[in-house]
C-alpha cells in the first residue's frame, strides 16, 4: 500500500520528476473568471497540481490564475494535452506552441497525448520525445491508452511514457490496466475520480464516509491515493475544493479498500478509448 501523508506529497516519474498525488481537474471549468477562482482557490489551499487541455479551451484562464496566484513556477506542476485534431508530429508541436502561449509559461510540467487516435498516436509521440528532448516539458505522457496502445508505443519508443491518465472510480477499477502500467513504471493517473458526481449516494461508499467521519468524495480519492493512482478531482466551489484535498488525516483500512474494490463493475461514463469517434 502507498503511503501518502500531505498535499505536497509526491510520486517519482520513471525519468526522476516528481509529480504531486492530488491536484484540480479544470475539464468543463469555464475560461475566464470561473476558472481563475478555481485554480487560485486550490493553489490558496494547497495544491500544486493543476489538469486542463487544450480542448478544455481554458488554459489562457489557468495561467492567469498562476500569475495572479504568485506561488513561485516551480512549485507548481501543471499538465495540458493535444487535442485530437492536433496529432500528427508537425501539428502538434504547433499545437504545444499554442497552449504554452496561452498558459504564458516558459516550460511545461507534463504533456499528455489526450486520445490514442488511430494511425496518429505514434507520430504525435515522436513530438513528444522531441518536446522533451528540447527541455520544454518535464515529462512526457498519454491518456486514454489501453495495454495494447502502451504496448504499441513501448514496442518501438525512444523514451517511454511517464504518465497514463485514464478513467478511474469504484465503478471502473481498471485492474489490468494499473497491474500493467505500475509493471512498466508508467504512473497511472485517475480522471473523473468521483464519476462526475455519480458515485456520491452509492450505500457502501455512504457507509465508509459515516466510519471515517469524512465526505464520500474524500473516501474515494483516498482510495485512489492507496492504490497508488494520481487523482485530479475538478470542483468550481471552494469548499469542495478544500474538502476534496482534506483526505490526509485518514488511512483506510485493507478490508474497507477491499469493499471499494468490490464496486467494480467495469463501468465507464466517459467513452470507450478503443471506440471514440472523435
Ligand atoms: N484525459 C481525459 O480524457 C479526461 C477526461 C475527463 C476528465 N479529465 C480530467 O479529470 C478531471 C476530473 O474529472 P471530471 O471533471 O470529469 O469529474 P470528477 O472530478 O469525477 O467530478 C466532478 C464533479 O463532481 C462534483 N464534485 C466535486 N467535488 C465534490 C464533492 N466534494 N462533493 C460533491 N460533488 C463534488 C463537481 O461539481 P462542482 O464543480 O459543482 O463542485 C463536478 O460536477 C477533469 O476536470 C479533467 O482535468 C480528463
Amino acid at each position: 500500500m502507498t503511503t501518502i501523508n500531505s498535499l505536497q506529497d509526491t510520486t517519482v516519474l520513471n525519468n526522476g520528476v516528481k509529480m504531486p498525488w492530488f491536484g484540480l481537474g479544470v475539464f468543463k471549468v469555464e475560461e475566464g473568471q470561473e476558472v481563475i477562482d478555481s485554480v487560485k482557490w486550490a493553489i490558496e489551499a494547497g495544491y500544486k497540481s493543476i489538469d486542463t487541455a487544450a480542448i478544455y479551451k481554458n488554459e489562457e484562464g489557468v495561467g492567469q490564475a498562476i500569475k495572479e496566484a504568485g506561488v513561485p513556477r516551480e512549485e507548481l506542476f501543471i499538465t495540458t494535452k493535444v487535442w485530437n485534431k492536433d496529432q500528427g508530429y508537425e501539428s502538434t508541436l504547433a499545437a504545444f506552441d499554442e497552449s504554452m502561449s496561452k498558459l504564458g509559461l516558459e516550460y511545461l510540467d507534463l504533456y499528455l497525448v489526450h486520445w490514442p487516435v488511430k494511425g496518429k498516436y505514434k507520430e504525435t509521440w515522436l513530438a513528444l520525445e522531441k518536446l522533451y528532448k528540447d527541455g520544454k516539458v518535464k515529462a512526457i505522457g498519454v491518456s486514454n491508452f489501453q495495454i495494447h496502445h502502451l504496448e504499441d508505443i513501448l514496442a518501438d519508443c525512444e523514451i517511454k511514457p511517464m504518465v497514463n491518465q485514464v478513467e478511474y472510480h469504484p465503478r471502473l477499477a481498471q485492474k489490468e490496466l494499473l497491474s500493467f502500467c505500475k509493471e512498466n513504471g508508467i504512473q497511472m493517473e485517475a480522471w473523473s475520480p468521483l464519476m462526475q458526481g455519480e458515485l456520491l449516494d452509492e450505500p457502501t461508499l455512504v457507509e465508509l464516509a459515516e466510519k471515517y467521519g469524512k465526505s464520500v468524495a474524500q473516501i474515494i480519492l483516498r482510495w485512489d491515493l492507496q492504490n497508488g493512482v494520481v487523482t485530479i478531482p475538478k470542483s468550481i466551489k471552494q469548499h469542495r475544493i478544500v474538502e476534496n484535498a482534506d483526505i490526509f488525516d485518514f488511512e483506510l483500512s485493507v478490508k474497507d479498500m477491499e469493499k471499494i474494490n468490490d464496486l467494480n463493475e467495469d463501468r465507464r461514463i466517459g467513452p470507450d478509448p478503443d471506440k471514440f469517434d472523435f
